[in-house]
């Protein structure tokens, strides 16, 4: 096989960071550099004060620390990566589209085509391309036909090796994933390409749980997976409306479920909704792959895992307008957590955004307090939405830096993100802050509901 010595990542974001800096760790022999446009964040991840990185996760300051100027490189200098690498990871952002054919729901592939025709442009000598991003099925096909289009005898093998991470825990996903997939061509070449890659993630990971395919069924599995992880997630959320019609409790139906070997425990936690940046836009493109096939019926069936998950950020901004006596106009709702889910500062989709969405139409004063979140990036999500005017978002909502500053005189709490510090907070000082009565409404189900109602809270939970 096919010795790699030098490796070119396009894209330093929440996927190519991390995942780069374990495989630098692993494989001292081979030099890792990650590119990128955004010249700031090169800077950041160059930075030598470690709490600066641009993304953070725990664990990966260590690795970055352990390999940076070593064998792993963050740089602007996008065409020198990709000249002198053997293998070079794509990693850029597929967002969902916002214009044009298939806006809302198709993945936009501009990123992917750009990097393709950089690739094609600059290379002098072969190269192994990799997939890393989450791609439509059939996006080797497309890159295939760049790549091969220049005419100057450069051979690329194209590989898809999608990234299984989840934020806030990805530098242990990455050190011991359940799995690593490459799929590639079944030719020699595409056999070798694949072995290449195969190597170096054995480098940590056991052989038996490095996978190999073809490549469109590699393609395909990532979506299917995220799309499967969605779907427990609205299944059982769907569940946690009948729970708070019925006297179940959602908590006690997963555990119930989750012993059932075939069912599982895990990921079966009803929230106030998924976000983050890759379930809604994963669904919604597998949606529109199906669509295009004519296929409306697997369509449909994968649209209601998203349907079900707006209604669910929906039902929580109007259950705490409806036990605010139906008007929270002018009334102080205390935010605890913007980001969407716990240990990331990242809030891409958050539902956290959409709640706060509802509670702005209504008027409300909103008080946010993440550990993690900017003020900033909270104006910018809320902006992005174009629903209400720069103006009135900086005037109703505003960002502290501890909870009991975001607490004064609220009449209400709601729990957006389920980060550990919440469950520990001195909750009988908290209640003797804000206006009676004193509402909480834990949107994620973390905190010791005996103990709050003791202290003189009423508690609203999803599905109890
Ligand atoms: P991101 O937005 O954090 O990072 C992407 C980076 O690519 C950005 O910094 C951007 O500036 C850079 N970029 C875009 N075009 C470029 C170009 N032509 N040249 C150089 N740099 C360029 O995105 P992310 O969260 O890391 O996701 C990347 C891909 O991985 C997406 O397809 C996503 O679906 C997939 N993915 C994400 C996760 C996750 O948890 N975030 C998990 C698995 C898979
Ligand atoms: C997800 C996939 O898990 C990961 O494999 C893929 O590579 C990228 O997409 P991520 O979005 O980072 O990862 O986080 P994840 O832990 O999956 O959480 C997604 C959302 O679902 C969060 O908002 C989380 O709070 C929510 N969630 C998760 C629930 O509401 N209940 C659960 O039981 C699990």
């Amino acid at each position: 096989g096919k010795d790699i010595k030098n490796i070119c990542c396009i894209g330093a974001g929440y996927v190519g960071g991390p995942t780069m800096a374990v495989i630098a760790l692993k494989n001292p022999q081979i030099q890792v550099n990650i590119v990128d446009i955004n010249e700031q964040r090169i800077t950041d991840w160059n930075d030598t004060d470690l709490d600066k990185l641009p993304i953070y996760e725990p664990g990966l300051k260590e690795v970055v620390e352990e390999t940076r100027n070593k064998n792993l490189f963050f740089s602007t200098d996008v065409d020198t990566a990709i000249d002198n690498a053997d293998m070079i990871f794509i990693s850029v952002n597929t967002p969902t589209k916002t214009y044009g054919k298939g806006k809302g729901q198709a993945a936009d592939l501009k990123y992917i085509e750009l990097c393709a025709r950089q690739i094609a442009r600059v290379s002098k000598t072969d190269k192994i391309v990799v997939e890393k991003s989450t791609l439509p099925v059939r996006t080797a096909e497309a890159l295939q036909g760049i790549l091969s289009s220049t005419g100057n005898g450069v051979k690329f093998e194209i590989l898809s090796n999608p990234e299984f991470l989840a934020e806030g825990t990805a530098i242990d996903d990455l050190l011991i994933p359940d799995r690593v997939l490459i799929g590639g061509n079944n030719t020699v070449s595409g056999k070798e390409a694949k072995n290449a890659l195969s190597s170096i993630y054995e480098a940590w990971i056991p052989k038996e749980r490095v996978l190999q395919t073809n490549v469109w069924s590699s393609e395909l599995s990532k979506l299917t997976a995220n799309a499967f992880l969605a779907q427990r997630i609205s299944s059982i959320n769907a569940m946690s409306v009948l729970c708070e019609e019925t006297e179940a409790d959602v908590d006690e139906i997963a555990r119930a479920i989750g012993m059932d070997s075939r069912i599982g425990p895990k990921f079966l936690k009803s929230s106030v909704g998924f976000g983050g940046s890759c379930f809604q836009k994963d669904v919604l493109n597998l949606v529109y792959i199906a669509k295009s096939y004519g296929l409306d019926e697997v369509a449909e069936y994968w649209d209601q895992v998203i349907k079900l998950n707006d209604y669910q950020k929906r039902r929580f901004a109007d259950k705490i307008i409806k036990e605010s006596y139906n008007t929270v106009s002018g009334k102080k709702i205390a935010f605890f957590g913007w980001a969407f889910k716990k240990d990331t500062n990242d809030t891409r989709e958050s539902a956290a955004i959409y709640v706060a969405d509802h509670l702005l139409d209504e008027q409300a004063d909103i008080i946010v307090y993440d550990p993690k979140v900017s003020e900033e990036r909270i104006y910018a999500d809320l902006e992005y939405l174009n629903t209400h005017s720069s103006e009135e978002i900086r005037n109703r909502v505003k960002v502290v830096s501890s909870h009991s500053e975001a607490v004064n005189n609220a009449h209400a709490i709601a729990i957006l993100t389920e980060w550990d510090e919440f469950k520990a907070y001195n909750w009988k000082e908290i209640y003797s802050k804000v206006l009676k009565p004193a509402n909480v409404f834990d949107g994620r189900n973390i905190l010791d509901k005996e103990k709050l109602v003791n202290v003189g809270f009423n508690v609203y939970n999803i599905g109890k």
